[in-house]
């Protein structure tokens, strides 16, 4: 069980980022953070912050509020991201622009500023990735971007740090929160988990120290196996037929 630590999440007034404080509330202290602040749960050991983390201003001061408020960070959840579901002709400069800083700025500055004042000091940072960090979404050619580019800067990353300094990716699946939402789609890709379970798999890869976390056992099953039968790259495939079709039938998106 995780106890005693102090715990930062950001993303936290909806989805995987609500779960996972509901999940470590009781036993640890919590800096939560959105932009709707008034949606993150309530609980005493949870100090809600309103910021948005697409800036550097909002981790300045997400970064000093929480040591303020902790005293120092054990854990750090840079979870807050979301997509934009559109053909790639339609995505927009300012679309580009929102989706790097929120799902790539936003958790490699926060990593930076938390290094800096942590020196060699431990600690654990986990960013919220995704099954898309590997495979890449037809209608997600953003998203995707920003999350594979997690990949390849963690993996560099991590021979940079100290001992007992952990960066840990997490990689969910599609997951039932606001995201499809939020991105303009009304279609879900299978395999689908709640975000409650995610939370859990999140928890038990704290404990573990895991730098890979995988909330999904299908998905790490189907990974495997598509290095030697394609499921995966057939299965998009198929997503890519009826992503076609869809935006090929005047698909509802974009603003
Ligand atoms: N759901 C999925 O299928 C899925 C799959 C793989 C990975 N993920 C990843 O999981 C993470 C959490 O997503 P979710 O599924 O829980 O989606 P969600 O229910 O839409 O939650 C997203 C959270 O991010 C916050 N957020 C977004 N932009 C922000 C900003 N600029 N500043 C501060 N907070 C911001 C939102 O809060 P406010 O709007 O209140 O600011 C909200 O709390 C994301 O990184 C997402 O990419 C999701």
């Amino acid at each position: 069980m995780i106890k005693n630590q102090r715990v930062v999440i950001t993303g936290a007034s909806s989805g995987i980022g609500s779960e996972l404080c509901k999940l470590l509330a009781e036993h640890n202290k919590i800096v939560a953070v959105a932009r709707r602040a008034e949606r993150i749960p309530q609980h005493r050991n949870i100090i809600p912050l309103s910021i948005d983390v697409s800036t550097k201003e909002g981790m300045d001061r997400l970064l000093d509020t929480a040591y303020t408020a902790l005293g120092n960070i054990d854990i750090f959840i840079s979870n807050a991201g979301f997509a934009y579901y559109e053909r790639w002709q339609d995505a927009s400069w300012e679309h580009m622009d929102a989706i790097f800083k929120t799902n790539v700025y936003a958790p490699l500055y926060g990593l930076q500023a938390l290094r800096q004042r942590k020196g060699k000091e431990p600690f654990q940072y986990l960013i919220t990735a995704s099954a898309m960090s590997f495979y890449a979404m037809p209608g997600y050619a953003l998203y995707s971007g920003t999350k594979f580019a997690l990949r390849g800067f963690a993996d560099s990353m991590r021979y940079e740090l100290e001992p007992g300094q952990h960066l840990q990716l997490i990689y969910p699946i599609a997951t039932l929160t606001e995201f499809f939402l939020v991105a303009q789609s009304d279609h879900l890709p299978w395999p689908r988990q709640k975000a409650s379970a995610v939370a859990k798999a999140i928890a038990k890869g704290i404990e573990q120290r895991k730098p890979h976390i995988y909330p999904s056992l299908l998905y790490r099953i189907m990974q495997i196996v598509s290095r030697i039968i394609p499921i995966i790259p057939i299965y998009m495939g198929i997503e890519g037929w009826r992503f076609r079709k869809e935006f090929s039938q005047g698909g509802t998106h974009h603003v």
